[in-house]
This record gives structure tokens, C-alpha cells and sequence, in this order.
């Protein structure tokens, strides 16, 4: 074997080990697709092997809508996709560290715009800058001028965002709630006595939740709908004290939706949390967009099947999110990997990708006529809501800031004191804020 494919079976066996750790009783499961084995034809100019975690429902079909884009782009080039299962990444980015710890990254890979880019793998430099192919393919031009500052670093622009998704979206049942006599509540307060009334008759877990990162997800934007846009916002560039008031009543707010969540949530991934609300068994999940592709995957019909509004508090504000592609350093592939960037951030491929995605292109120059309802309301509320930025997606805070946060909320969802929980916050902010 030779020191490189001994590396990379070490760096999988860790890898492995790792996901194994991170899965615990989860039945889901680190799965590489085809060609991505020992086999990888390294150096070969005909393949690209790109890295990403949509593997499961409404993920993997958007990726393979803009995979079938890039086959007739570039019919000689083996697209080899190492997507690596598990929701919001937290298997794959184990694996991904350990691959490129051993010097042996995938071409191109997932990575979320913001302090998850910059403050991860620009850091490490582990990237290639990217300008000559903005340049080339004038997409100064039309990509959102708020996304280009949180992919770039001292004037070199170092990803592709594919797309815009919207983390703070309420789902919710809207059988159940005509059958309890509920509207779509639009504030907390009305939120927790729409699931007090659905408790009242007989539902036990109103509020549908999945594992560990689904809990982190809740937690942004309900601290969001109790501090309101700029609060959040100033959380992260220092300007709000994380010991202040604000923050406790965010996380007593917590608290109270986390009283409403299935006892089980650990056990579940966000397909399964997001499938008690088609079921019936719970009235709402909060959960992002790429909640929409999983319906429509199933068939699931808009405004018949299930309904959405801003998460209750969150009216006009978009907590935002990106997927973007970048480039090894030392890409294996480097000319094909450009080609799949290229495809990645072309009209064609976005216009693929986004509708069955769940999300909005992060270009602006989209066909409308492509996207259903819930895609239209996102594309009109991103042109016009005060925007705010995603802790669970990489957005504000750094790898290992987000990493602190999260253990102190894994804790909380044990022993639930809010107290603790804030200390912690308090900590992980003077640690690694
Ligand atoms: C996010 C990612 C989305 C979606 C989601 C659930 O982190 O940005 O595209 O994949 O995780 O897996």
C-alpha cells in the first residue's frame, strides 16, 4: 500500500469511528456513493469527486438535478459523489476533517457561507481562492452583494453558493390545526397556547423535533423571535452581552418549546421529525427549507398538505443560510473541479438544483416560473426582510464557537437548567467568540 492510500484508509477508519461515535442507536449510516472507494481514480483528468452530506430525502435528488446539468455540460467528466449521509453535516464534517487532516480532500466540497468558511478551512487554507472564475463568469454581477463579504477574505472570494435557505420557517399541519380550531400562530405567545390548547386535547408532543442539531436549529430561532433581529446580531459581533436579560428569556423561551417536543426527538432525523407533522402526530416542526423538498419528494401538496409561516416572532426577518462549493487545494482533479464550479454556480444548474432543493438560488437572475409557492414567498421575503444569519449552518459563528454552544445545549436538553445553559454561553463566547 502505498503512504497515500495508507493515509486515506486511516483517515477513513478514523473517520469512521467518529461518525460510529456520532451516531450512537441512530440507524443512519456513513454511505460513500459509487466510485468512492480505494478506487478513486486519483490524478485521472475525466472525474471530480465531490464532497457533501444529501444523501437523504429532498437532498439527494436536488444534487443529482444539478449533477444531470453537469453531465451534459460535461459528458467526459465522472462525476463521483462522496456524499456522506446524515442531516446538516455532522457526520460528513468529521469525515471531511479527518480526509483533509491526511492530506487527501476530496476536489470539491459542501461548505456554508460565513465563519464556517472563512473561519474553517480559508483559516487552514484548504482553499483556493476563486475570482478568475467570477471574472470569467460575471457573477459579480449577479450574485447577492450581502453573500460575497461572508465567502471572502482580504479580497479573494473563495466559494460558490448554489443557494439561499431559510433556517426560522414554522411547519405545521393544517388538518390538525382546523380540527383544534387554531390559526397559524404569529407570536410565542401564541405559539405556546396553540400547543397548551393541542396538549389539552390529547396531542402529547405538539412541537416535532429530531436529534441533537434539529434542537440547535430550534434554538436559533427562538432566540431569534424572543431577541428580535438585531440582538441576535449583535450576539456575534460582541455588541450583546450573552450574560444579559435578553439572553435568559431567550432561553427560558427554549425551554418552553423544547416542553412541547417528543421524547424520542434523539432518536429522529429531521425527515422523520418533519414526517409526525404529515402523520398527525404533531401539529408544527421548525425546521428549514430543505423541509419543502422533502415534502414535495413525497408528493405532499402545498397549502393542502402542509402549511408554513415565519417561525411565531420572526415575522420579516430571514435567518439565512448558503450551500457553497469550493476548491481543494491540491484538488486532485482541478480542471474538472472548475467545471463542476462552474455548473454549480451557472443559472442552468441553479434553476436545476433549487426547486427540488427546497431553496432559492443564491443568483439573482432565477426563472420564477420554476419554483412553487413556498419558493416564491422566500424569494420575495429574502428581497425584503432584514436579514440575520444562521449558528446551526455556519453562518455566525466559527467552527468551534458553534461546537462549545451546541455541547452546553446538548446538556440542557438533559438537566434543562437555564441557568447552567447561560454560564456556558457566557464561556463559550469569552473561549472562542
Ligand atoms: C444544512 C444544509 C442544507 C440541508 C440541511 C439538512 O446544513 O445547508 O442544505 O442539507 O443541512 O441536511
Amino acid at each position: 500500500m502505498s503512504m497515500k492510500k495508507a493515509a486515506r484508509f486511516i483517515a477513513v477508519l478514523l473517520a469512521l469511528m467518529l461518525v460510529a461515535a456520532a451516531c450512537g442507536d441512530d440507524s443512519s449510516s456513513t454511505t460513500a456513493a459509487a466510485g468512492t472507494d480505494d478506487t478513486t481514480p486519483a490524478g485521472d483528468a475525466d472525474a471530480v469527486e465531490v464532497f457533501s452530506w444529501w444523501t437523504g430525502g429532498g437532498e439527494a435528488a436536488g444534487l443529482d438535478a444539478m449533477i444531470a446539468v453537469f453531465a451534459t455540460t460535461d459528458p467526459d467528466i465522472e462525476f463521483i459523489n462522496s456524499a456522506v449521509a446524515g442531516g446538516a453535516g455532522t457526520n460528513a464534517r468529521a469525515v471531511l476533517a479527518s480526509r483533509l487532516q491526511a492530506n487527501d480532500p476530496p476536489d470539491s466540497w459542501q461548505g456554508h457561507a460565513g465563519q464556517e468558511l472563512i473561519g474553517t478551512y480559508v483559516a487552514a487554507d484548504q482553499i483556493e481562492p476563486l475570482n478568475f472564475l467570477y471574472d470569467q463568469e460575471g457573477w459579480l454581477d449577479v450574485m447577492p452583494e450581502t453573500l460575497i463579504p461572508l465567502i471572502s477574505k482580504d479580497g479573494n472570494i473563495f466559494s460558490v453558493p448554489v443557494n439561499i435557505h431559510r433556517a426560522n420557517v414554522l411547519w405545521a399541519n393544517p388538518t390538525v390545526l382546523a380540527d383544534a380550531g387554531l390559526e397559524i400562530p404569529t407570536t410565542l405567545a401564541e405559539f405556546f397556547s396553540a400547543m397548551e390548547t393541542l396538549k389539552a386535547g390529547g396531542m402529547d408532543a405538539p412541537l416535532a423535533m429530531g436529534e441533537q442539531w434539529t434542537a440547535l436549529h430550534l434554538f436559533e430561532t427562538i432566540m431569534l423571535a424572543s431577541m428580535g433581529p438585531s440582538d441576535w446580531t449583535g450576539l456575534w459581533d460582541g455588541t450583546v452581552g450573552w450574560d444579559s436579560a435578553a439572553v435568559t428569556q431567550g432561553l427560558e423561551d427554549f425551554a418552553t418549546a423544547l416542553s412541547y417536543t417528543n421524547d424520542d426527538a434523539s432518536a429522529l432525523s429531521w425527515q422523520d421529525a418533519g414526517q409526525l407533522v404529515l402523520d398527525g402526530d404533531s401539529a408544527f416542526n421548525i425546521m428549514g427549507d430543505w423541509a419543502e423538498g422533502f415534502y414535495r419528494e413525497l408528493g405532499m401538496e402545498p397549502n393542502t398538505d402542509y402549511v408554513w409561516a415565519p417561525v411565531p416572532g420572526t415575522a420579516g426577518n430571514f435567518q439565512f443560510l448558503s450551500d457553497s462549493f469550493v476548491l481543494a487545494k491540491g484538488a486532485p482533479h482541478r480542471d474538472a473541479a472548475i467545471a463542476w464550479l462552474t455548473v454549480a454556480g451557472s443559472n442552468e444548474g441553479q434553476d436545476a438544483f433549487n426547486p427540488v432543493k427546497g431553496s432559492i438560488p443564491a443568483r439573482n437572475d432565477a426563472d420564477r416560473s420554476l419554483y412553487g409557492e413556498y419558493l416564491l414567498s422566500a424569494m420575495d421575503d429574502w428581497a425584503s426582510d432584514t436579514v440575520v444569519g444562521s449558528l446551526t449552518h455556519g453562518v455566525v459563528a466559527n467552527d468551534s464557537w458553534k461546537s462549545e454552544i451546541d455541547s452546553a445545549v446538548g446538556l440542557f436538553l438533559i438537566d434543562g437548567d437555564v441557568a447552567t445553559l447561560q454560564t456556558a454561553l457566557v464561556a463559550a463566547q469569552a473561549a472562542s467568540g
